[in-house]
C-alpha cells in the first residue's frame, strides 16, 4: 500500500524566533498547525497511511496527531534519538514502508496534485520522482538540472549563486519506491540532497523531475512563512478541515469595524469599533482596541494591540503586548510574549 512519509525532525532554526516553543512542523498556519495542510494534500490523493518522521520535540507533534483516527488517518510514528538526515530518516522508517511512498518535506505548502505525480512517476516507470518548482532565488534550493525528457542530469543542493544554472528547484516532494531504500546504508545520518539524489542522477538511474504549476511556498524563514499564509487567505491553497475553525466577518460586525474579505479572525478575537484589518490572520483571544490598524501580518493568539497602534507586514506570536501607538514596521517578527511598549516603534 502507497503511504505517505512526511519529514518532520528538522529544527527551524531559520524560523527563530517563531519556532523556539513550536516545532516548526506545527507552528499555525491561518490558525491551524502547519501539518494539517500537509495532511490534507495526501489525503486528497487517496493515501490515508501516514508516517510522520520526528526528532525534535516529538513528543509536542505527537500529542496533537495521536493514531489519527480523530482526522481519517492512520498516523505511525519513525522517531530518531539523533538526527539522521533527510534520506536516514527515511531508511529509518524502513519497517513501516512496504511499497511505493510519497515522501514530503515537513514545511512546504502546495496545492500540487500528487495523484497526478504518482501518474507521471509510473508512466516513466521511475526509481525516484522529485517534483520541481520554479523559484526567483534558486540558490537556497536544490537545484534540479532535466533533459529534454525530465530526467535529472544533475541535482546540487544549495549551489553557490555564481553557480546556478536555472530556477527550477527541488519541491521536497518525492515518490521513491521501495528499492530505493536499498541504496542508503542503515544508521548514519544521509542526505537526500547531498548524497542520494546526486548520486542517481550521476549513475543515470531512473530519477525523474516533475514539473509543477500551481502555489508552491516553503515556510523556512518569517519572510515566506508570511507569504505562505498569503496563499492560504487569498484562496489559493484550501483550508483544511479542521476541529478549531476561524472565520470571516458577516456583514453586521463588519459595519462596526474594517475588515477586508482575505482577513482570517479566530472566533475568539474581540475588535473594538474603529480597528481595521487588511489581508491579515489573527489568532485565538486576540484583541484589537479603537483605531488599531493591522495590514499583511499574522498575530498568533492572545495578543493585546492596543489603541492606534499600527502593525504592517510584520509576525506577533503569542500572548504578545503591543502597546498603544506602537508601530511595528514591516518585517518585524517577535516571539511569543514579546511586548512593545506604548509608542515605540519596530
Ligand atoms: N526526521 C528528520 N530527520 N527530518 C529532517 C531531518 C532529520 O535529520 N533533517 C531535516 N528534516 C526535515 C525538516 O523538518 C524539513 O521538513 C525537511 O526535512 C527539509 O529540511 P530543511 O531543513 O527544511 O531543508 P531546506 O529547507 O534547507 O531544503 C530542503 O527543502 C527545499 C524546499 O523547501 C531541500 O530538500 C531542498 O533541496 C529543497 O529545495
Ligand atoms: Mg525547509
Amino acid at each position: 500500500m502507497i503511504k505517505a512519509l512526511i519529514l518532520a525532525g528538522g529544527k527551524g532554526a531559520r524560523l527563530r524566533p517563531l519556532a523556539l516553543h513550536i516545532p516548526k512542523p506545527i507552528v499555525p498556519l491561518a490558525n491551524i498547525p502547519f501539518l494539517f495542510f500537509q495532511i490534507d494534500r495526501v489525503k486528497r490523493a487517496n493515501i490515508t497511511e501516514i508516517i510522520l518522521s520526528l526528532s525534535y520535540q516529538p513528543r509536542k507533534i505527537t500529542d496533537i496527531f495521536g493514531d489519527g483516527m480523530q482526522y481519517g488517518v492512520i498516523m505511525r510514528y519513525s522517531h530518531e534519538a539523533q538526527p539522521l538526515g533527510t534520506a536516514g530518516a527515511f531508511k529509518a522508517a524502513e519497517n513501516l514502508i512496504d511499497d511505493t511512498t510519497i515522501v514530503l518535506n515537513g514545511d512546504i505548502l502546495t496545492n500540487v496534485d500528487l495523484l497526478e505525480v504518482l501518474h507521471f512517476h509510473r508512466k516513466k516507470k521511475a526509481e525516484a520522482t522529485i517534483v520541481t518548482v520554479r523559484v526567483m532565488n534558486p540558490s537556497g534550493y536544490g537545484l534540479v538540472e532535466t533533459a529534454s525528457d525530465g530526467r535529472i542530469m544533475r541535482f546540487t543542493e544549495k549551489p553557490p549563486e555564481d553557480e546556478v544554472t536555472g530556477d527550477t528547484v527541488n519541491a521536497g516532494i518525492y515518490i521513491l519506491e521501495r528499492r530505493a531504500l536499498d541504496r542508503i546504508p542503515a544508521g548514519n545520518a544521509q542526505s537526500f540532497e547531498r548524497e542520494l539524489f546526486p548520486a542517481m542522477a550521476q549513475e543515470k538511474a531512473k530519477i525523474f523531475a516533475y514539473p509543477m504549476q500551481g502555489f508552491w511556498q516553503d515556510i523556512g524563514s518569517p519572510a515566506k512563512y508570511l507569504e505562505a499564509g498569503f496563499g492560504v487567505i487569498s484562496g489559493r491553497v484550501q483550508l483544511p478541515r479542521y476541529p478549531h475553525s476561524s472565520c470571516r466577518l458577516n456583514d453586521w460586525e463588519k459595519s462596526r469595524i474594517t475588515v477586508d474579505a482575505f482577513s482570517l479572525l479566530d472566533g475568539k478575537c474581540v475588535i473594538k469599533p474603529g480597528a481595521m484589518i487588511e489581508n491579515s490572520i489573527l489568532g485565538e483571544d486576540c484583541r484589537v482596541e479603537e483605531g488599531a490598524r493591522i495590514k499583511d501580518s499574522v498575530i498568533w493568539s492572545g495578543t493585546r494591540i492596543l489603541p492606534g497602534a499600527r502593525i504592517e507586514r510584520s509576525i506577533v506570536g503569542r500572548q504578545c503586548y503591543i502597546g498603544e501607538g506602537a508601530r511595528l514596521r514591516p518585517g518585524t517578527v517577535l516571539g511569543d510574549k514579546s511586548s512593545a511598549s506604548d509608542f515605540s516603534i519596530l
